[in-house]
């Protein structure tokens, strides 16, 4: 059972900071002209404007710089064994990691924006019928996040307090989620077990189905969710005749289907398809731009006109109407347009890396290419608890560097009580997977395992 969302932080946080990691490597603390044995000076109230370490002007200028593009890569200038030695960070936790590029932010300085409250602003306009376009729906509407785009869905097609909601044990909706449709909707879910394709038991969906079906006991079911391509099953994408068999199912029982398509655009290019061709199974479904398609924010839902427009009031009751949002749709149409290339090349880096590690025959750790469908590898590990194991990937040493030439910091979260999960997105490059492999290998060697 997967411990952790790895799209957000682990609850039990990854020492990074630890004597292994690369804080270690870092000046131990930094000493502001002031002896640190000397007692503190007051802290006297400046006047607002006066210049130096602590005004506004001073902290605005600190957040400016922290808001220009940092190096991924960068080489490591410091005293004692390490210094000059090249240093890379190479960071699988999550394709949310992303930052945008050069073109993502140049589009989105030059956006032009209006009030989208009143629906007047041009570029989320552009966004929502492209992809309304893309996707083969009649409308789609732009959301901050893809959990709210999963909630408003379900709000829209359970109308009925406390009807029920069927979909997989881990997926995200319902592990990760916060719990949105009870807490929020009223909405019942009832948890199948995740197959290893990311699918559910179809005789045990129609079961369920039907089991409310003018029972006064049991809930009334009104939707199906399915996740696409599946995360906790490591990025599997599911096949297009499930996908057909559970429309059918659903629409035989007047049961609707939304899909959570967090990652349908890894799906659509796995398989060649345009994502349309999966989404026709579906009533409803979500689509996310702060994963693998790069954008700092965004998600949208999309499906019938009459869904759309009452998704809108949905998304106002929320909290989630936006104003000049067009600066970040600019970024999910950057996204978009080059979301095929990017993936292709984010599934073949993963397809590398888990060939690599299988090359490596290590009883540690082990991994099956045929399961890598999409973005993401999942790593069995024996013998050892992940933790330690991200603990050492993530941990740079002068060992390291003799045996390797440079050090590598790579970070992952641990997934299951056996597994780690690595994902692919467009900030790892083909060099930065050799990197990960190359560092893999150095850790398996170290543990007398490799
Ligand atoms: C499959 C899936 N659905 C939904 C979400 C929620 O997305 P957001 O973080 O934009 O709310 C995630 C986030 O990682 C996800 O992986």
């Amino acid at each position: 059972m997967p411990r952790e969302c790895a799209q957000c932080p682990p609850r039990r946080k990854l020492n990074y900071n630890s004597q292994h990691a690369a804080g270690a490597l870092r000046p131990a603390r930094v000493n502001r002209g002031r002896s640190l044995e000397s007692p503190a000076a007051p802290i006297q109230p400046r006047k607002i404007g006066a210049g130096g370490p602590g005004t506004i002007p001073a902290m605005l200028r600190r957040l400016a710089r922290a808001a220009t593009p940092q190096q991924r890569v960068f080489w490591a200038r410091r005293s004692g064994s390490l210094a000059e030695i090249p240093t890379y960070v190479v960071d699988l936790r999550s394709d949310t990691v992303t930052k945008p590029g050069p073109a993502m932010r140049r589009a989105m300085a030059e956006a032009v924006v209006g009030d989208d409250d009143y629906g007047e602003d041009p570029t989320v306009r552009d966004l929502q019928a492209t992809a309304a376009e893309l996707l083969g729906v009649e409308r789609t509407l732009f959301v901050p996040t893809n959990t709210m785009a999963n909630l408003i869905s379900v709000m829209c097609h359970c109308r009925r307090r406390g009807s029920q909601l069927l979909l997989g044990r881990e997926c995200h909706l319902h592990v990760y989620e916060q719990g949105g449709v009870a807490q929020i909707a009223g909405v019942h879910s009832h948890p199948l077990p995740d197959l290893p394709h990311g699918t559910l038991d179809l005789a045990e969906l129609e079961r369920l189905v039907t089991r409310g079906l003018g029972s006064p006991y049991h809930p009334v079911c009104e939707l199906i969710c399915l996740e696409n391509t599946h995360s906790s099953s490591g990025g599997r994408v599911l096949p297009m005749e499930y996908l057909r068999q559970v429309h059918l199912l659903a629409r035989r029982y007047g049961v609707r289907v939304h899909l959570d398509g967090a990652r349908l655009m890894n799906a659509a290019v796995a398989l060649g398809v345009p994502p349309a061709r999966i989404v026709e199974h579906c009533d409803s479904v979500s689509l996310c731009f702060s994963k693998g398609l790069g954008a700092p924010v965004g998600a949208l839902v999309g499906g019938p006109k009459d869904f759309i427009e009452e998704a809108w009031r949905l998304r106002k009751a929320l909290g989630g109407g936006m104003r000049q949002a067009g600066v970040l749709a600019a970024a999910a149409l950057v996204g978009l347009a080059d979301a095929e290339e990017m993936l292709q090349r984010d599934h073949q880096n993963a397809q590398r890396f888990a060939r690599g590690l299988q090359e490596l025959a290590s009883p540690v750790c082990s991994v099956d290419p045929a399961a890598v469908e999409t973005n993401m590898v999942m790593v069995r590990v024996d013998g050892l608890p992940p933790e330690e194991l991200c603990r050492r990937l993530q941990a740079m040493s002068a060992d390291e560097v003799a045996q390797t030439g440079h050090a590598v910091r790579l970070l992952l979260f641990p997934w299951t009580e056996h597994s780690v999960r690595a994902v692919w997105h467009r900030d790892v490059s083909a060099q930065d997977t050799e990197l990960a492999l190359g560092k893999w290998a150095f850790v398996l060697r170290t543990l007398g395992l490799g």
